[in-house]
């Protein structure tokens, strides 16, 4: 821009020269040097030579020769600043003889650079502006669109473990497919989840059953034979049957447990009638050892949140122990006591106990003590029980007695 205004005041100056007579006049045309003033506040130079000798303007003003009609540009040093300078030379002839009529037009930078700087510093502005307008805009756009992803993503972490009902959030037609996916998927989920549940259950009884009428069929041969060898081969065929009966049912129940847990149905229970049945139900195994199940005074108003198919298999498995590792003739403890955060069913056996036991490994799958000798079992009973607490959130714990055997509680927060 700056070179344009030097042009027009060069040639403007130029054209004003003209001959006169003998001698060459020049009236200066204001507005050629006023245009220059009005781009910023910079110093103009001007100096009109002929021959190379100055007619009127800045002596020590660099001059340069230009072709003619050709302007020329320069930057350069003049009195301690930097100059731009146009020079334009023209042929004029005076008395018949040809003159070199230089005109020079200069002036510095430094209000220009103050003004690309101001132009620079405007346009970073502007455009740091625009910036910020388009980040809160697609923010803003973005936070729309997901919304309703987030709504739906809420109704879904909202539900419980067990809630398998079709999603119902109101959703925008782009997200529709999303849903009717999710719906299809839900669906299938809960049709093989009762798959599973039928197919436990139904395994249960299909491997119960014919095991139970070998046993049977066994103990009846085991009357009629009489030789011993026939005798032993019997009796070590029905423990292999106690064993194979025992495995398959703790691993259906072990199933059954891992199933539930993962889809906890909560239903409120009291708590005492709960143990008090489970202990009536087993009180008969108790009888074929001679072992009595004693009930200790319980509270009466002890209701809790809980699976209570869950806890009846724990409190089984755990009074199955006791009676299976206790001597003949002996008594086990069964008691439930509340504080403020917790029941706790206590049972105390008169056992060998968990003396020499690590009483954590014995609650991992297929774990049996050193003390079983030749007691049938699978090692899955504490497995099952630890489950169960940590479904309620619960812990199991196992330590012995002041006098003597063993003392296992199931500790549940309520
Ligand atoms: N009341 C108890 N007194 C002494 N030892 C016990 C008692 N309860 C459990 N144990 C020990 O802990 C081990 C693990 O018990 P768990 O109930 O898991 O398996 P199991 O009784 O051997 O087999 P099953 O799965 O048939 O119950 C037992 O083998 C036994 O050594
Ligand atoms: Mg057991």
């Amino acid at each position: 821009m700056q070179d344009n205004i030097l042009a027009a005041s060069t040639t403007s100056i130029a054209e004003a020269v003209r001959a006169e007579r003998n001698t060459l006049g020049l009236e200066l045309p204001y507005a050629a040097l006023s245009m220059l003033g009005a781009i910023s506040d910079d110093r103009v130079f001007y100096r009109v030579a002929q021959n190379g000798l100055t007619l009127t303007g800045y002596d020590d003003l660099p001059i340069d020769v230009s072709d003619e009609a050709e302007i020329l540009f320069k930057t350069e040093a003049f009195r301690s600043a930097v100059i731009r300078s146009a020079t334009l030379t023209r042929k004029i002839s005076v008395d018949g003889r040809l003159n070199d009529v230089t005109v020079t037009v200069a002036q510095t930078r430094e209000g220009l650079g103050e003004i690309s700087a101001r132009i620079s510093l405007i346009a970073l502005l502007v455009g740091l502006g625009f910036f910020v307008l388009a980040v809160s805009l697609s923010a803003f756009a973005t936070g729309r669109t997901l919304r309703p992803l987030d709504v739906l993503a809420n109704a879904v972490s909202r539900r419980g473990p067990s809630d398998l009902r079709p999603v119902k959030a109101e959703a925008p037609t782009e997200i529709v497919p999303l849903v009717t996916a999710l719906n299809r998927f839900i669906e299938r989920l809960e049709t093989s989840l009762t798959r599973s549940e039928d197919f436990i259950a139904e395994a249960a009884h299909r491997v119960r059953t014919p095991l139970a009428t070998v046993r049977a069929q066994a103990e009846i041969a085991l009357r009629r034979v009489e030789r011993p060898e026939n005798k032993t081969a019997l009796r070590q065929m029905i423990r292999a049957v106690d064993e194979s009966s025992r495995s398959a049912g703790q691993l259906l129940d072990h199933a059954m447990v891992t199933f539930r847990a993962d889809h906890m149905e909560f239903d409120t229970v009291d708590l005492s009638a709960l143990v008090a049945d489970t202990v009536e139900r087993l009180a008969p195994l108790g009888d074929l050892k001679d072992i009595s199940l004693r009930l200790g005074t319980m509270p009466s108003n002890a209701m809790l949140k809980c699976d209570p198919i869950l806890i009846q298999n724990a409190l089984r498995n755990i009074i199955d122990n006791a009676i299976k590792y206790s001597p003949g003739d002996s008594d086990i403890d069964i008691a439930l006591t509340a504080d403020d955060a917790h029941y706790t069913i206590t049972v105390r056996d008169e056992g060998i106990g968990f003396s020499d036991m690590k009483t954590s490994e014995l609650a991992r799958r297929f774990s049996r003590g050193p003390n079983v000798g030749e007691i049938v079992g699978s090692g899955l009973g504490l497995t099952i029980c630890k489950e169960v607490a940590i479904a309620h959130g619960g812990t199991l714990e196992m330590k012995d007695n002041p006098g003597r055997g063993g003392c296992v509680s199931l500790v549940l927060p309520h």
